[in-house]
């Protein structure tokens, strides 16, 4: 070991509102489009609201944030990661004037953090478009979804940004390429939807979120604004340079949106792209001005890795986006294939191609937990999640020696909520446990799991602990 976490580092965990907060209706929240999407991506959404939907209710952290920053807070957190619900603020989307309910709530929530002295990192949007906009406008296919989500980051900014200094404009940002509805409230179907609309969609959204970036520095300059993408590093399924050209491609895909963002002007070889495809974005003069307020810092989220090749290879499950399997690597009961190296591989990757600090505000193992006693207590033995953890943090330490400048870490889900694609709660990525099982039955009680523990001891000691 060459080196270590820098002192300072932003150790913590990750939520997001539609996952955990539950109160669906509640304090004037409007709809939103994960209301209606009880099977997450698995299945087209409904019409109304339905009870088999596990995230109405979430892990009621609406009604009970208090208990579970404490939890946050005895673990050491010095920063939490949170997304604001977009419908609980402006529950449409396309008002003139935000709820008051709402934001009292994230007041309170904001004033048990600081109680704690735990750094707030909020997400603006989080798979959480409201259903009005989703089905009236399609989502970001329409450009008024820039000025209903400029007024909605501006009432943030405004009411917020003397005490959340750090901000993500979308999660995620590149996972609309596969699933348009829950990335970008797109409400025609993935199958009905062109490939012309999707781009469009795309452009909406990036000046979209350096417009917001520009606002922020305009109501505060001390402000840091991030954007946030899905990370998957791409290996070639075989040295040959067609499947080479394969991940360079697919690589593409991805890099494009922080290559917008950190640089603020479109690649060329999106903009080729385009042409191929016989598409002409609707950009104007002053998109492209707008575009260039770029980032301050990359953030982004770390599950896995896959192969990509130009013929061949077996198809694996993945986070949103999936691909070839990598015949080197265990995988998870979901499928992911697990791959420490691959974090310091985009690690190195992201830091060499932007040279902006990198915030890593994902990452973590969903697994089948079984529940416990010991000495009486309920408890989850959970020695596969410490290691994925250990094994993960051994990779940022050695990125960090390379001369990564790593600003934090945020475990994803550090208590148990309903998973984003498949919308269970048997798919647990906590260190707190939380009884409630796919049938909607439980008590909603919190336990500690071993992991509880390893990752207060990690933080206490900076990460001196890693085996
Ligand atoms: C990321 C999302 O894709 O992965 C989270 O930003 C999500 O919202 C996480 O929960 C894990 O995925 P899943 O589908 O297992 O919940």
């Amino acid at each position: 070991m060459s080196t270590t976490f820098p002192d300072g580092f932003l150790w913590g965990g990750a939520t997001a509102a539609n996952q955990l907060e539950g109160g669906y209706d509640a304090g004037g929240k409007g709809l939103s489009i994960q209301d209606v999407m009880p099977r997450g991506i698995l299945a087209p959404p409904v019409e109304e609201p339905t009870a088999d939907n596990l995230k109405l209710v979430g892990i009621d952290h609406y009604h009970r944030y208090a208990e579970d920053i404490a939890l946050f807070a005895e673990m050491g957190f010095k920063v939490y990661r949170f997304s604001i619900a977009w419908s609980r603020i402006f529950p449409n989307g396309d008002e003139e004037t935000p709820n008051e309910e709402g934001l009292a709530f994230y007041d309170a929530l904001l004033d048990e953090l600081e109680k704690h002295g735990i750094e707030p990192l909020v997400t603006i949007s989080h798979y959480e478009t409201p259903l009005h906009l989703a089905k009236t406008y399609d989502g970001w296919v329409d450009r008024r979804m820039i000025g209903f989500y400029e007024r909605y980051a501006r009432t943030l900014f405004e009411r917020y940004g003397n005490r959340v200094k750090y901000w993500l404009t979308f999660n995620e940002i590149n996972s609309v390429l596969h699933a348009p509805l829950m990335s970008g409230g797109i409400w025609t179907s993935k199958e009905q939807l062109s490939k012309a609309d999707l781009y469009q969609a795309i452009h909406h959204e990036l000046v979209a979120s350096a417009s917001a970036t520009k606002i922020a520095r305009e109501i505060n300059p001390e402000l840091r604004i991030g954007c946030m993408i899905l990370a998957m590093p791409i290996y070639p399924l075989t040295p040959d340079p067609a499947d080479v050209l394969k991940v360079m491609d697919a690589d593409h895909g991805n890099l494009a949106f922080s290559d917008v963002h950190v640089r603020g002007a479109y690649p060329g070889y999106f903009l080729r792209t385009l042409r191929d495809q016989g598409i002409e974005l609707d950009i104007t003069d002053a998109d492209r001005e707008t575009l260039t307020n770029t980032v301050d810092f990359v953030s982004f989220s770390y599950y896995m890795s896959i192969c990509e090749a130009a013929s061949g290879g077996e198809v694996g499950q993945g986070n949103i986006m999936g691909g070839i399997k990598n015949p080197k690597l265990p995988a998870s009961e979901w499928g992911w294939q697990i791959d420490p190296v691959g974090l310091r591989i985009v690690l190195n990757q992201f830091w060499d191609r932007w040279g902006k600090p990198l915030f890593i505000v994902e990452n973590g193992l969903g697994a089948k937990d079984e529940l416990v006693e010991v000495d009486g207590v309920p408890t989850v033995q959970d020695d596969y999640r410490i290691a994925y953890l250990n094994d993960h943090l051994v990779q940022v330490r050695e990125a960090i020696a390379d001369g990564v400048d790593v600003m934090g870490y945020t475990w994803w889900g550090p208590i148990d909520v309903v998973s984003a694609s498949t919308a269970q709660l048997s798919k647990r990525y906590g260190f707190i446990y939380v009884d409630r099982n796919d049938d909607g039955s439980g008590t909603l009680n919190r336990y500690r799991k071993k992991s509880f523990g390893w990752y207060r001891d990690t933080i206490a000691s900076n990460g001196a602990n890693l085996a």
